[in-house]
């Protein structure tokens, strides 16, 4: 059973939640470009989800700091937060200037990459569940 020891202090939960925040955010900014391109509050909504997306990623990079900080992360792990977060204003001025052919292939790369960080935070608490156990 996940206790308290095998999942890790506050600051992995804090992790967890930020990077599932992010994914699912990246995913909700598809989801409001289809509305975009076809509702009137589409482009208010795709552009509410861009401020999330961005607090998400920050909140993600903090984590990723406060982990490391308390020896359980890796320095590849803020490395990747911290670059996701630096592309995110290239996506925006892409959106912003209408270059649609760019713009949308750095969402789905954006989302991909969101997915694998996911993926490495949860194999991280599997290991160290493990490892406990
Ligand atoms: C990942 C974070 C994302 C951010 C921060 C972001 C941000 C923006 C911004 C600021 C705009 C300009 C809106 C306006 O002019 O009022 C925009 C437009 C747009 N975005 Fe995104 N976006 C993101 C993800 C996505 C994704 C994943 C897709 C599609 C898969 C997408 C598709 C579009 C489309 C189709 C437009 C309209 C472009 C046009 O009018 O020519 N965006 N986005």
């Amino acid at each position: 059973m996940a206790t308290p020891a095998t999942t890790g202090h506050g600051a992995h939960m804090f992790l967890r939640v930020a990077v599932a925040l992010q994914t699912l955010m990246v995913f909700v900014q598809a989801v409001s470009a289809g509305l975009l391109l076809s509702a009137p509050y589409g482009e208010a909504l795709h552009g509410i989800g861009a401020r999330v997306v961005f607090a998400a990623a920050m909140l993600h990079v903090a984590a990723a700091v406060a982990v490391r900080r308390r020896g359980g992360g890796s320095p590849r792990a803020v490395l990747y937060a911290a670059g996701f977060l630096g592309l995110l204003p290239a996506q925006v001025v892409l959106g912003i200037a209408h270059v649609t052919a760019l713009h949308v292939p750095l969402g789905v790369l954006l989302f991909g990459m969101s997915v694998l960080q996911f993926a490495c935070v949860l194999a991280a608490r599997r290991a160290r569940a493990a490892t406990a156990a």
